[in-house]
């Protein structure tokens, strides 16, 4: 994770340096620094936590130098100290760098160069590298730079300064995202292209260990071993749009309310007519329909949830069998995928390396791969054969909702073309689903203004737990993981998710009186099962939070509470029923005091595995 940035141009860097990592925040926000040159000379300011706290720094000590490197961190190697925090320095003051990544053979590397050479200053994989430069350093920076970085296995972006080449900014990008930004007033090395404050028309991505040499007016490539290289700029297109959280107090709540839009330019993306229409699905019908055996779902975390909630779409609407693997899980376990094999990765940031990794792994497997990913021009998004284009927009707020709620549509619309092709669905059903899907957005937006004040007041009865169960089956379980997910994320409340009837199996033993159990439970074959869970936890002390739908109001459940959403086809419920679970979490961990767009230990985007 972390994130980085670098600049040289016109101007002192400082401030633009600082915007820059203000909107790299997501990627880690531990620690963060920024160096830059000042009379030949190295300087450097670092601090624990948020900008803000590097901002006042700099701020005080109003350096000037144009030219500079900067960071956001999430600790990996060593805890969020000032001493940890990059950028890191040679012990002979030659080299300072900044890294996003990690490097897998540190220790190695620290036994056999710098032991007995060195006394480190941090506990960080990433000085090793910054004391590797500076023992290799014999007037060639790019020899150096390509010497060290040959000893190194693992993911590297590295920014890098040299005392003696003041006008020179390097980088070097392996399996780790960095780009090469063209700028107006200079040029940029960034994670991410909205750290770079101005327009520009040329951005290149390092890859593959390629180094690059920037000054105030000129961009050099180098392959890995240092000989000169040609590169060509990206084709992708980068915007970025500004982040404002507008009359919300939180971008988590802001997004939550963004979700109607979300899924209905998800939905319009793809909705021709009536007809569904994937523009970069590369899937021949005779692959679909007669040479596919399986499906497999790979991602993390909320990215998972809403493979969950696939899996049972897509079993349901193309009668195929599919399966959901956990990326970090998938990539080293015995993978049974093959070229008649669909894999679909899912994932917002496009950028989870565990989510790239197994996508490499399919694509060598011969799998077709498919995945749906939020941010355009992303590694997943550029690395798949085929594409979805989630809608949601920018999303702020570490703990995702909107682009959950767009990968579910996704899934939805995926489901329904694969089905019409396999003709596992008939003409009239497909027609149905179709215009379904189209009424979601309005469903969602119906009764999302409702449940706000439903959920705050609820909210009251559970900000002080100990411990929340979600529980359900099928779909619903996939619903409630997502649930209990978004509480202990952001409340840090214990939460934990169990399919409903898995409870009894040892879990029960947690139950005790006044143990808060929220139960989902939309219309469904399985909805008598789940209630007499919802009994079985009452009889031992449970006030059961009920989540279903209008159809299911008049149930003979008798829960504590009940809480409903709009009825929609089964195949869809999981949309609706999520909207109550994230407003729950929301309101839970405002009264807690938690901050919530920003969780602790948590970053927005997970580019180490
Ligand atoms: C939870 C959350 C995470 C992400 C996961 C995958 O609210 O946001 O669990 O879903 O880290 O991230 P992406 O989707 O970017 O691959």
């Amino acid at each position: 994770m972390c994130g980085i940035i670098g600049k040289v141009g016109v101007g002192n860097v400082f401030p633009e340096l600082l915007n820059g990592l203000k909107n790299l925040e997501y990627r880690g926000y531990d620690s963060a620094g920024v160096a830059g040159i000042i009379d030949n000379k190295i300087i450097r300011f670092r601090q624990e936590g948020r900008i803000s706290n590097l901002e006042a720094e700099v701020e005080k000590a109003s350096p000037e130098s144009f030219i500079g490197i900067g960071h956001t961190r999430w600790a990996t190697h060593g805890s969020p100290t000032k001493d940890n925090a990059h950028p890191h320095i040679s012990t002979n003051g030659k080299f300072a760098i900044v890294h996003n990544g990690i490097i897998e053979n540190s220790d190695e590397l620290k036994k056999s160069f710098l032991e007995g050479k060195i006394q480190l200053s941090s506990r960080t994989d990433t000085e090793i590298v910054v004391q590797l430069m500076g023992l290799f350093y014999k007037g060639d920076v790019i020899s150096a730079i390509s010497e060290a970085c040959k000893a190194l296995t693992g993911s590297f972006a590295l920014g890098i300064l040299c005392e003696d080449t003041p006008n020179i900014l390097y980088a070097v990008g392996q399996s780790s995202p960095l780009l090469v930004v063209k700028g107006k007033s200079g040029n940029y090395i960034a994670s991410d292209f909205c750290a770079v404050g101005e327009g520009t028309d040329e951005v290149y991505r390092l890859t593959d260990g390629e180094i690059c040499a920037l000054t105030e007016g000129s961009i050099r490539f180098f392959n890995p071993s240092g000989a000169p290289i040609e590169k060509f700029p990206e084709k992708a297109e980068f915007s970025c749009v500004a982040f404002d959280k507008g009359n919300y107090e939180h971008f988590m709540l802001k997004e939550i309310f963004e979700q109607p839009k979300a899924v209905k330019d998800t939905i319009n993306s793809f909705l021709k007519e009536n007809e569904i229409v994937f523009p970069n699905v590369k899937l021949y019908d005779n692959f679909i329909k007669e040479k596919l055996e399986k499906i497999v779902i790979v991602a993390c975390g909320s990215a998972y949830h809403a493979g969950l909630v696939g899996k049972s779409v897509l079993e349901s609407l193309c009668k195929i069998s599919c399966s959901v693997e956990i990326a970090s899980e998938f990539r080293y376990s015995q993978s049974f995928i093959n070229e008649k094999t669909l894999a679909v990765f899912i994932s917002q940031s496009g950028e989870t390396a565990d989510t790239l990794a197994a996508l490499r792994l399919a694509k060598k497997k011969g799998a077709k791969t498919l995945s749906i990913v939020n941010v355009t021009g992303s590694a997943i998004a550029e690395e798949s054969e085929s594409v979805i284009y989630t809608k949601a927009g920018r999303e702020v707020a570490v703990a995702t909702t909107k682009a959950y709620s767009a990968q579910l549509a996704s899934l939805y619309a995926l489901a329904i073309f694969m089905g019409g092709i396999r003709a596992a669905i008939d003409t009239e059903r497909y027609k149905r689903l179709v215009e379904e899907l189209r009424f979601l957005p309005e469903k969602i937006k119906r009764r999302i203004t409702t449940l706000a004040p439903q959920m705050e007041e609820l909210s009251k009865d559970i900000y002080k737990k100990r411990d929340v169960f979600f529980i359900g089956r099928l779909n619903d379980f996939a619903t409630a993981a997502e649930g209990s997910l978004k509480m202990k994320e952001i409340s840090y409340i214990n939460s934990q998710s169990y399919p409903a009837g898995e409870l009894k199996h040892g879990t029960i033993s947690l139950i005790e009186e006044g143990t808060v159990v929220v139960a989902v439970a939309g219309k469904s074959k399985v909805f008598s099962k789940t209630a007499s869970n919802i009994s079985e936890v009452q009889a031992r002390g449970a006030r059961v939070i009920l989540i279903t739908d209008e159809s299911e109001k008049d149930c003979k459940v008798t829960a504590e509470i009940t809480v409903t959403v709009p009825e929609t086809l089964k195949e869809f419920q999981s949309s609706l029923l999520v909207l109550p679970l994230q407003l729950l979490s929301y309101y839970t961990a405002k009264l807690r005091g938690c901050d919530i767009d920003k969780p602790k230990n948590l970053a927005k985007s997970v580019t180490v595995e």
